[in-house]
């Protein structure tokens, strides 16, 4: 067993801490108040291969792996996490499931253009009706020869408003339940297709949730991921990775309020000491590093897994629950540090504790999580 990450691992780490500093800082409070998308950030994030961070260089990406993936979402989020959340979304749910599963012709004609960010992708599974049961899918895609016409709703879509290609969810065979399903290339502007107003939200504000309408959309037989009925093991797949990415988000927001809570404490002094020196804070902070590390550990496992073609459904699974719990802990205590000033905006940490929440709800809650961990090892 190697705990040592290589020198190329080191390098990204360092880059992605870098970019963080010089262009996510700048402007993200603002960003987060008025719910501003990062267009110009996530263009330079394209620039330095953070867009398609695991993508083969043939079609435009760093053919970098897991781990780099996730030093990078971690780095990413100690600043900003409506930008990482844009990141992960397109790196492991559009790029990753397009590489693993797409035509070549679907790589080179969506996939290059994903992997630079010169476009950005979405992913689209949720529905009003179908969240964590997932397999309710109200979407329907009917056959009709060599297209497929497909109608319905999905929510909550991560870069519904600025995509220009979505990989959706929907049903063909109703019959059929799950092995029904298909997941189908559709892009923006396609007749039919509507993009509803942007979701007014608790946290990651400056990223873009929107609902997505679909009314007799046409969409060629070409388009279609996979065989027909592989829609639902394509997101469970392509979930699986996912997780992980949301995992080191996690992670990132959980290490990037404890930064913060580090400094304040030796900085901010009450009776007569700085208040890293009363036990109860002193307390705190280690409370919070030994959660970050157990949190990072479980990420850079499941991206080792992945990487070295183990099964990585459980380890990232565990990863998402243990960091996103971590990120909400963390951030409500690095609140709790800031005293007053956590409660203002100017000190970071507020924001933190709100883009906590969603770690523990999108890609799976916590108790999706569970069943997928609970199913695992009760069946061993
Ligand atoms: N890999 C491959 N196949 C898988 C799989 C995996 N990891 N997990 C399940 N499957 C397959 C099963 O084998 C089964 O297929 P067979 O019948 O052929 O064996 C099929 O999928 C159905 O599985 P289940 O019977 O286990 O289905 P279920 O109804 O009990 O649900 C679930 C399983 C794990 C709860 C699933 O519905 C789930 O993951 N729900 C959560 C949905 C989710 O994560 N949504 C996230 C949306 S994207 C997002 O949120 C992005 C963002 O915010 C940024
Ligand atoms: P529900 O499924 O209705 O769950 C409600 C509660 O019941 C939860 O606590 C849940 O854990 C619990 N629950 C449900 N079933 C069980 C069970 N069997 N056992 C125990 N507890 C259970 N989706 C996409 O497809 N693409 C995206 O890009 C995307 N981005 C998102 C961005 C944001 C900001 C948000 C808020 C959501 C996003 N989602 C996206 C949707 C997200 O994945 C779902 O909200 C999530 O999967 C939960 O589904 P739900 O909201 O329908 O909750």
């Amino acid at each position: 067993m190697d705990f040592k990450l290589t020198e190329e691992h080191l390098m990204i780490q360092q880059a992605a801490r870098d970019f963080a500093q010089a262009e996510l800082l700048p402007g993200v409070i603002e960003r987060d108040e008025k719910q501003i998308f990062p267009t110009e950030q996530i263009k330079k994030m394209g620039e330095l291969g953070f867009m398609g961070m695991m993508v083969d260089p043939k079609y435009g990406g760093s053919g970098l792996d897991t781990i780099s993936y996730v030093l990078a979402m971690e780095e990413i989020s100690k600043v900003d996490a409506s930008a990482s959340v844009v990141m992960s979304v397109n790196n492991s749910l559009v790029c990753w499931g397009l590489q693993a599963f797409g035509t070549e012709e679907q790589k080179q004609k969506y996939l290059t253009r994903l992997a630079t960010g010169e476009i950005i992708g979405a992913f689209c599974l949720s529905e009003p009706e179908a969240g964590s049961d997932a397999t309710s899918q109200k979407t329907t895609a009917v056959d009709m020869g060599d297209h497929y016409i497909v109608n319905g709703t999905k929510n909550w879509i991560t870069n519904g408003g600025t995509a220009d290609v979505y990989l959706v969810i929907a049903q063909t065979h109703v019959e059929k339940k799950h092995k029904g399903i298909n997941a189908l290339i559709i892009e923006k502007g396609m007749p039919g297709f509507e993009v509803g107003p942007k979701e007014q939200k608790l946290g990651i504000r400056g990223s873009d949730t929107h609902s997505l309408m679909f009314t007799d959309v046409k969409v060629p037989k070409e388009n279609r991921i996979g065989e027909d009925g592989f829609g639902f093991k394509f997101a469970m797949k392509t979930l699986a990775g996912g997780r992980i990415g949301i995992a080191s988000q996690a992670l990132g927001i959980a290490s990037g309020a404890y930064e913060l809570a580090l400094k304040y404490s030796k900085e901010r002094k009450a009776f007569g000491t700085e208040i890293c020196n009363h036990q109860a804070i002193a307390f705190k902070l280690a409370d919070m590093y030994v959660a970050i590390e157990a949190a990072r550990h479980l990420c850079l496992k499941a991206a080792w897994d992945k990487d070295n073609g183990h099964n990585y459904d459980v380890s990232g699974a565990v990863a998402k629950l243990f960091a996103s719990q971590t990120a909400m802990d963390t951030s409500i205590e690095a609140v709790q540090i800031h005293g007053g000033n956590g409660y203002v905006k100017e000190y970071h940490v507020e924001r933190f504790m709100r883009d906590a929440k969603i770690t523990q709800i999108y890609e799976g809650t916590s108790e999706i999580q569970k069943i997928v961990i609970s199913r695992a090892i009760i069946a061993q």
